[in-house]
This record gives C-alpha cells, structure tokens and sequence, in this order.
C-alpha cells in the first residue's frame, strides 16, 4: 500500500506561529511535526510515500525530509496543490497518478498517535475505512452517527452543532481506488472546501465504509491547545 500525507494549508488559526514555516514542520515536542505521521506509515509497512503541501512555506519540507531515508522512507514524492484552502479532498486528487491505481493510505499531517495501524493496512481489502476516536468536543471534527445496533455508520457530520456521537473521524483514511472519482464528483461545502467527510458519505452510501476505534493517542494539532496536548503527551512519553 502506498501512503499520503497532506501538509498543505495556510494554518491561519497558528498565526503567528505560521509564519515562520508550515504548520506541518512545527515541533511538537523534539521532531517536526510531519515526522510523526511519517512514523506511523513507515511502522505500518508504508514507505512508498507522497507529501501533497501547500502555501508560502512549500520548500522548508525538502530542506527537512530530503528523500526521507533517515525516516526510513523508500520513495519520497512532494506534490502541490495550487488552491491552499481547497479542503483535504482536493489534495486528495493530487494523489490519484502516485495512487497508480491502487489503494492509499491517507493521514493528515497534523495528526499524531501511537496506535499501531498496521494490522487494519495489512487486512484492508476495499472501501474506505476510518479510523474513530472518542473525543470530548466532537464539534471540532467530522462525527460519526450511528444506526441503533451502533456497529454502523449511517452518516458522518462535519463539526456539527449538535454531535449525535462523541466520536470523531479522525485524520487517518485507508481507501481504494474508487476515492478519486467520489472526490471529482463533490462540490465545495459552505466553507468552499472539497470535504473528505463527503467523500465519507460517499462510500457509506454505497454501503461500503468500515471503522475501528483508533487505540491509544491521537490528537490534531491545528490550534494552539491541541498543538499543547500533542506537545505535553510526547514529552511524557519520551520520558517514561
Ligand atoms: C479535518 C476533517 C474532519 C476531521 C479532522 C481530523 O478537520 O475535516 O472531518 O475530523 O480533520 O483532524 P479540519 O482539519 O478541517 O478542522
């Protein structure tokens, strides 16, 4: 399986810390914070890897990650996306040629966990799948809504006002192929993005998105207190 990490954005709500380099190569605790997601890839037997980026810091990341070997990246790829805020699933796209016909794994860049991903990669056959967290503030996130029986998801609400769970999609995705064409088929939200929940409720309206709860942490770091937690839990855990 081939992996994608998406770095891009203008990470306005980190302003000004933003504007020194893309979020996406700010510490968190000792390492960049791209290093993460990368670890989680690689750990997970992915180390064919794409980097789609984005905005006015686009070649810090080559002066950082080279071709990635130190990281134990085999095959490192950087694609840009022209539109910074065109939303996860427009980046997505700039995947579809690397993807080369098969599935990908997907993880957000600001996204870090010490759960071990590599099984449900390894096991993953075709959909989409998602990785779902209990959170305590659902609203930041897209949320998954549940049939009765609460084994599948019947919809996914993007930072809702009233979360029917307190479960969060977090920003890790494995899917097949078929992602590319439910992503040209969407139009932008209200927030002009192409979202990836939509690309969600795509596949569950063709009966076809799994899920397993992510185990261990998992935090965003796409505001200053998430980017605090992210920073706090990795400097405890490197001192155990
Ligand atoms: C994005 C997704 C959201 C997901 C979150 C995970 O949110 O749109 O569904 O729960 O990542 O980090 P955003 O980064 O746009 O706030």
């Amino acid at each position: 399986m081939k992996g994608v990490i998406l770095a891009g954005g203008l990470g306005t709500r980190l302003y000004p810390l933003t504007h020194v380099t893309n979020k996406h190569l700010l510490p968190i605790f000792d390492k960049p914070m791209i290093f993460y997601p990368i670890d989680t890839l690689v750990k997970a037997g992915i180390r064919d890897i794409l980097i789609v980026t984005s905005g006015p810091h686009v070649g810090d990341f080559l002066g950082v990650l080279r071709n990635g070997k130190e990281l134990g990246v085999e095959h490192l790829e950087y694609a840009y996306q022209e539109k910074p805020d065109g939303g996860i699933a427009d980046a997505l796209l700039l995947a579809e040629d690397f993807a080369d016909g098969g599935p990908v794994c997907m993880i957000l860049g600001d996204n870090t966990t010490d759960a071990d991903i590599g099984g449900d990669v390894k096991t993953f056959q075709d959909g989409g799948l998602v990785f779902l967290k209990k959170v305590t503030d659902p609203k930041r996130f897209g949320v998954a809504v549940f049939d009765e029986s609460r084994e599948r998801i019947i919809r996914i609400d993007e930072k809702p006002e009233n979360p029917a769970s307190n479960f969060a999609v977090t920003g890790l995705y494995v899917y097949d192929n078929k992602v590319f064409g439910y992503a040209k088929s969407l139009k932008p939200s209200e927030r002009g993005q192409l979202e990836i929940t939509d690309v969600n409720n795509c596949y569950i309206n063709e009966n076809n998105l799994k899920w397993v709860e992510l185990k261990g942490f998992w935090s965003d770091a796409g505001t200053f207190r998430s980017l605090y937690s992210a920073n706090k839990f990795w400097a405890e855990k490197q001192g155990e």
